[in-house]
Order: C-alpha cells, then structure tokens, then sequence
C-alpha cells in the first residue's frame, strides 16, 4: 500500500517536469507551453542549465500551441552575456527548413495544434566556458512572435 502511495506520488512528478523559463525581458510576448532543456528523459530542472562542450551538442525540446495557422518560421537564439545581446547562429538547414524542426507536424501548422520544436544546436569544443541567458523566439509569416523565453545557463566542459 504504502509503496502504491509512492508510486502514485512520484509519477505526475515525472511525467510533467519541465525546465524553467522566464518571459522574455521588457516584452509580453506568450510563453511557450513547456521547455525540455537537455531532453525530455532528464530536463534540467533548476537555473543555470548546463551545456556541455563534451558532449558537442545541446538539445532542448519546446511544447507550444499557436492560437494561428502558421505558413512559416523563424527561429532566433540570442544570448545575453555581461549586459551584450548577440545572434547565436542556428544551424543552416534549421534556418532553411524550420518545419522539419517541428515534431509531429505538416507545413503549415494548423490553429491550436500542439506540437514540438526540435532545438539542436552544437556546442564547439572552443565555446568559451561562461554563464548567460539564452534567449530563444519563434516567428511566424507576419514576423510576429509566436513565443519568446529565456533561460540562464552556462557552458561547462
Ligand atoms: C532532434 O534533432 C536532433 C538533431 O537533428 C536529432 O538527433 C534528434 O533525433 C531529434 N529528436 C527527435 C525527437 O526527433
């Protein structure tokens, strides 16, 4: 019994833990549903998210609903590092073909369809080892924000 009682109290707990994040600085922009940070397996779970040069690459999972139908995407990561705002570069075919970054989706996306975006970006073996906020935001055909989040995180080897 007792164990059955555990069981039942740890399972919500894995099933909807998700990363932090925060709504984008001096905007309104809408939050996206969930944000996986380093998988859904095991999100990171409190700030700052690491990323890890060994491992060469970083994968966050982003749940989100448009309330519109979308013909197209923008991807933009920004990091924000000592007070600077700079462009982190997404990898070229996720700039080209952002609806194949989209889980469980058709090009457009429907009107208040849930589906994932695939954020993968590599991490090179000079990435210098610092803190920062991440800043990522998804634009739609109009060039209007569909979500904008960030999270603070830092490069560890
Ligand atoms: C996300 O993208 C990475 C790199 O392109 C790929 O290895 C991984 O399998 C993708 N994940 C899913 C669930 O499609």
């Amino acid at each position: 019994m007792f164990k059955l009682i555990t069981i039942l109290a740890v399972l919500p707990a894995i099933a909807f833990s998700a990363s932090p994040m925060s709504t984008c600085l001096r905007t309104s922009h809408p939050l996206p549903t969930a944000v996986f940070f380093g998988g859904r397996v095991s999100p990171c779970l409190a700030e700052p998210c690491s990323v890890f040069r060994s491992v060469g690459s970083g994968t966050t999972y982003i749940d989100f609903t448009p309330n519109r139908q979308i013909t197209a995407l923008r991807p933009e990561l920004r990091a924000r590092v000592i007070g600077l705002n700079i462009q982190h570069p997404l990898p070229q075919d996720m700039q080209d073909n952002p609806f194949n970054y989209i889980i469980g989706s058709t090009n457009p996306i429907a009107a208040n369809t849930p589906v994932t975006f695939n954020l993968t970006v590599p991490v090179e073996p000079d990435t210098p080892l610092v803190s920062s906020t991440n800043i990522f935001t998804l634009f739609d055909q109009n060039n209007q924000v569909i979500f904008c989040y960030e999270i603070a995180t830092v490069v560890r080897a």
